[in-house]
């Protein structure tokens, strides 16, 4: 039996791989290519059917005092016109997402430690209040375990925070004022808090290797992530990474497909940055194991604001026709918008409780 054949047999059947056996299918070119995302289409199938799940984005606040290099919000950027929107704006955008149809809204914004608890909290608790069917997944970033615990109180059910690499030292030239140990000490909070836990990282960053990306698989998977969003490092010009190449969509693909055969129930968002990277790179990875897409709901006067990378997908247009390509591209590879919450397989029995005191 061929290599790349007698290893995605070998995954199917046990979910593990080895870091030497995930960078060898990393490698794979051409037709070992296609076999690998043809087993992770399988397998997204016959975990999730084809249903795709659709999270309305509200990217409520470009503020930030982070200084990533690959990052466009990052605070050294003086050219950006930095944004809030206001707790009526939000509620506003909440209620769009609704009337799409949507059962998930994720709240992000830049890493702001000034943004006050308090007024998010009663925020996330309002949102809930009004829309109980609606999943509410925060994304701003390394918080206390007191502010994640608020959050979690007032009703927030899900976080997002991508681990963004594993390789401690590349983790540390990427992000001169955060602390490696603090990120995944977050996430853990998160866990035992009872939040549905997003990690994820971006493939194709100055400097990555196929064995740091294997690393980050397996870190994925020992954190057991309820969702895994991975995406390919676009460069900005504003940011001291802007002559960096970007990475090609074929890398991109096999590593969500291999994200799929290791963490088979993990929700995998086809990325807007994969939607940027290429025309047909969100139906290229949600035919690779993706089963989520995270449409834009932010009022389009703040759109372009927030541009995280240049040629940032669907700065242009309204929610609605986002929402209208997305389910005509979904229709034309067989698929359709799933109904329901889409919370994580196994994360039900959790839903509303708080099943640690930490
Ligand atoms: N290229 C691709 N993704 C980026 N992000 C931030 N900057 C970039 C970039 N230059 C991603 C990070 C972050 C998410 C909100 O946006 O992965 O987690």
């Amino acid at each position: 039996m061929k290599t790349v054949t007698r290893l995605i047999k070998k995954v199917l059947e046990t979910q593990r791989l080895s870091k030497q056996e995930i960078v060898r299918l990393l490698w794979a070119k051409d037709t070992e290519k296609a076999e690998l995302t043809a087993a992770a289409d399988t397998r997204r199938r016959t975990v999730f059917g084809d249903g795709v799940h659709l999270r309305g984005l509200i990217e409520f606040s470009n503020q930030c005092g982070q200084r990533c290099t690959y990052c466009g919000l990052q605070a050294g950027n003086g050219i950006l016109s930095r944004y809030t929107m206001t707790a009526a704006e939000i509620l506003a955008a909440a209620a769009t997402a609704h009337d799409l149809g949507y059962r998930t809204i994720v709240l992000q914004s830049g890493q702001h430690p000034d943004m006050p608890a308090a007024k998010l909290a009663q925020l996330i608790n309002r949102i809930k209040k009004q829309w109980p069917d609606m999943a509410l997944t925060l994304s701003i970033g390394e918080r206390s375990l007191e502010h994640y615990r608020r959050f979690r109180t007032a009703g927030a059910d899900r976080y997002l925070l991508k681990q963004e690499t594993t390789n401690e030292r590349l983790y540390r030239q990427l992000h001169p004022q955060s602390d490696y140990n603090n990120r995944l000490q977050c996430a853990w909070n998160l866990q035992a808090l009872g939040y549905q836990l997003g990690s994820g990282h971006m493939v194709g960053l100055p400097g990555q290797t196929a064995e740091d990306i294997a690393d980050d698989l397996l870190f994925f998977q020992a954190l057991n992530a309820d969702m895994v969003g991975i995406g390919p490092f676009i460069p900005h010009p504003a940011t001291p990474l802007a002559d960096a190449p970007r990475p090609d969509l074929a890398l991109v693909e096999k590593t969500v497909a291999l994200a799929r055969l290791l963490l088979p129930r993990s929700h995998l968002p086809a990325t807007t940055s994969v939607e940027s990277l290429a025309p047909q790179g969100r139906k290229a990875v949600l035919q690779a194991g993706a089963n989520v897409v995270m449409p834009n709901v932010t009022p389009l006067c703040y759109r372009r604001d927030y541009q995280l990378y240049p040629g940032k997908a669907g700065v242009e247009q309204a929610a609605r026709r986002l929402q209208e390509s997305v389910e005509t591209e979904l229709k034309s590879i067989g698929r359709f918008s799933a109904p329901g919450r889409g919370d994580a397989p196994g994360a039900l029995a959790t839903i509303g409780g708080m099943p640690h005191e930490l």
